[in-house]
């Protein structure tokens, strides 16, 4: 099927209409009207190759909500009309030590993403949430709690399973202390589970003007990140630091704040190596770890659970056409919190 969607051509180019076909749904998939797409900062380091493996023309987008307009004559989980989603990940081998653990994102054959991924139906690329229909297999199609407001709940798709997968892991929790590096997509919802698991909640920022938004977001703490006595007060007291940043940044500075044996967890993907010095992590005894997206299954107790909690995404809504101006302003980290694309104006 013929659809609508915004592309970028080249790691210059400014993201701008391109017709792509959707494939006829098979016996197991689920056609999805998008209603609403999140931004995620990953779609900036995809559109401008920041990370050296875009493949163009490339179609961003990896937080997709919409409606069910049609299904295969085997799909079970999903009927027209159903509210559905599709994160990071539409496709994996299925049958890897990782698929069976549903570490799908980590299938040894080679998970397929949303977009910029080899797509097995095509032979092409996989092309993601910016645009008008997705077509996903329901085994890697989510169900979405019907309280949440739905706009709200798109970018749990991404920036949702990204913080509640690490913090889940490395034991956030009624008397931990855990830290959140950055307010942006990923940060806040970061302070929002860590919050809801019961931890001792700090942010750190760089934006002084973050600070309120920080409090009411659910941190006990705040901290500026650039001021030296105010990071130095907190030292060696961190159970866990979840790292969302997306630009270059001090890693020895979060390191000094871990106990002994706590870890601090990137997430952010700045495209740049960031340096370490051994000594941080020698003295006393500490991990730097990593943690990418989370497994279909753990997505799904993830939106049951901000389903159960009534959690969602603090959000601004633009339209397709403005895709360009909201990367500017990711840039600037002016955002509170997600941008989430109103997919209706790509129809109009
Ligand atoms: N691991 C995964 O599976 C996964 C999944 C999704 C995204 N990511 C990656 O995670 C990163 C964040 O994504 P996002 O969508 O949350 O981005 P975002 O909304 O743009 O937020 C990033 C935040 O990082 C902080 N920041 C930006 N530049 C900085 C700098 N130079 N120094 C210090 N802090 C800076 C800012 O927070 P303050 O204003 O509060 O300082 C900013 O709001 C990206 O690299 C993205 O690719 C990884
Ligand atoms: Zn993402
Ligand atoms: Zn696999």
């Amino acid at each position: 099927m013929p659809t609508r969607a915004f592309a970028a051509q080249s790691a210059t180019a400014p993201l701008a209409p391109f017709a792509i076909e959707r494939r006829e749904p098979t016996p197991t998939d689920v056609e999805i009207d998008i209603l609403f797409c999140g931004v995620c900062h990953s779609d900036i380091h995809f559109a401008r190759n920041e990370w050296g493996f875009t493949t163009y023309p490339v179609v961003p987008g990896h937080e997709i909500l919409g409606k069910v307009t049609r299904v295969g004559k085997g799909v079970t989980k999903f009927r027209v009309g159903d509210l559905a989603a599709v994160g990071c990940l539409v496709d994996s081998c299925r049958s890897c030590a990782s698929c069976t653990r549903g570490l799908e994102q980590f299938c040894t054959g080679g998970p397929v993403f949303t977009y910029n991924g080899p797509d097995k139906h095509t032979g092409g690329m996989t092309f993601g949430g910016y645009s008008e229909r997705v077509v996903c297999d329901e085994a890697y199609t989510l169900k979405v709690p019907s309280n949440l407001d739905p706009a709200r709940a798109a970018p749990l798709l991404c920036a949702g399973i990204t913080t509640y997968s690490p913090l889940k892991k490395w034991g956030a929790a009624k008397g931990r202390k855990v830290g959140v590096v950055g307010l942006g997509g990923l940060g806040h919802m970061g302070v929002k589970f860590a919050r809801a698991f019961g931890a001792e909640t700090v942010l750190f920022t760089t934006s002084k003007g973050k600070v309120a938004d920080g409090k009411r977001l659910g941190a006990d703490t705040v901290v500026i990140s650039t001021d030296a006595d105010a990071m130095a007060a907190h030292a060696g007291s961190f159970d866990m630091i979840l790292d969302t940043v997306s630009a270059d940044h001090n890693l020895d500075a979060y390191l000094a704040l871990l106990k002994l044996d706590a870890t601090l967890v990137m997430v952010g993907a700045p495209p740049n190596p960031q340096k370490v010095t051994a000594l941080s992590l020698l003295m006393p005894r500490r991990q730097l770890a990593g943690s990418l997206i989370g497994g279909i299954a753990e997505t799904q107790e993830m939106l049951d659970f901000c389903g159960k909690h009534g959690i969602v995404c603090d959000i601004e809504i633009i339209r397709m056409q403005q895709i360009n101006e909201a990367y500017e302003r990711m840039l600037r980290s002016d955002v509170k919190y997600r941008f989430v694309i109103d997919m209706a104006s790509l129809k109009a």
